[in-house]
């Protein structure tokens, strides 16, 4: 079955769909991003990622390039043609082509829209899950406004590499302070001793993770206990839980930070009951 990626407008096979050479987004990371799960043909927390384009789009003052019902009739389109009942979808727009200039380029010039849809078997994610993941602690090397859901993604990059390369799944990255900012692609949380969920507020130091805002409203709306504050790696080496939250990996236990297993080394239930409250009945 041919992939059909979107590229200003069009729907083409996934192998001719290009965009200019001129591109901002390529020349300079001139561009924002999303990502949606789809889980039995719906997006996951939909407006709440549609929100947040918008956001991102104002903060660095490029013009939305369709209406959101339009583009919710796009992405419906294109998970239609690419057959994704389960998967996801992916959406970058960048300032537009223009020469290269690193000021803005001349009005009139038209944002570049590109949405690539595929499916996705979340069993391996879920074992993941059962299993729980490791993480390696590294320092923040980002800018100052890592809540714009920029492509400029290069220290996340090469943290998530170091994890790897250490036999972890995911990076947290620790900032001057000495507290945990967030992972190179999720948000992070502990659960202390006595049972409080801990993240970091949603500050420029963090994406606002769409997942983290519904798992904080979950979790009030359980009565758990819950502060929005930054945390140590002593306080999460002396965790009872710790977790990480996005939209590809929903809720995953972390077992491992560094050396030291969190907790009794299981996946927490915590972690693992905010998971299925935010998934629901399979
Ligand atoms: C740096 C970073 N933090 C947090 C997240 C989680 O955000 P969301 O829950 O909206 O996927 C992501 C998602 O990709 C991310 O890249």
């Amino acid at each position: 079955m041919s992939r059909y990626s979107y590229v200003n407008g069009r729907f083409l096979p996934h192998r001719d769909a290009h965009i200019s050479i001129d591109d901002r987004g390529f020349l300079f990371g001139d561009a924002i991003y999303e990502v949606w799960s789809v889980r039995k043909g719906e997006l996951l927390d939909a407006d709440g990622h549609f929100g947040r384009l918008q956001r991102s789009l104002g903060e660095l003052r490029i013009a939305m390039p369709v209406t959101i019902p339009a583009l919710k009739l796009v992405i419906r389109e294109l998970l239609r043609r690419n057959r994704v009942r389960d998967g996801l979808v992916y959406l970058q727009i960048s300032r537009g082509a223009a020469r290269r200039d690193h000021a803005f380029p001349p009005a009139g010039t038209l944002p570049t829209l590109v949405m690539t849809a595929k499916r996705v078997d979340f069993t391996a994610a879920d074992a993941r899950a059962d299993q729980g993941i490791g993480v390696l602690s590294l320092p923040d090397q980002r800018w100052a406004r890592c809540d714009i859901k920029t492509v400029n993604l290069l220290p996340n990059v090469l943290a998530k590499q170091a994890a790897r390369e250490a036999g972890a799944f995911e990076a947290w990255q620790v900032d001057e302070a000495g507290k945990v900012t967030e992972g190179a692609s999720s948000n992070a949380w502990i659960v202390t001793a006595d049972g409080v969920l801990v993240t970091r507020p949603a500050d420029n130091a963090i994406l606002h993770g769409i997942t983290r805002a519904t798992i904080l409203r979950i979790a009030r709306e359980a009565g758990l206990g819950v502060e929005e504050r930054g945390f140590t790696l002593a306080e999460a080496h002396a965790a009872r839980e710790a977790f990480i939250t996005s939209a590809t990996t929903f809720v995953t236990p972390v077992v491992r930070i560094d050396d030291k297993p969190v907790g009794n080394g299981a996946p927490g239930s915590l972690a693992t009951q905010l998971r299925q409250a935010y998934l629901g009945p399979n």
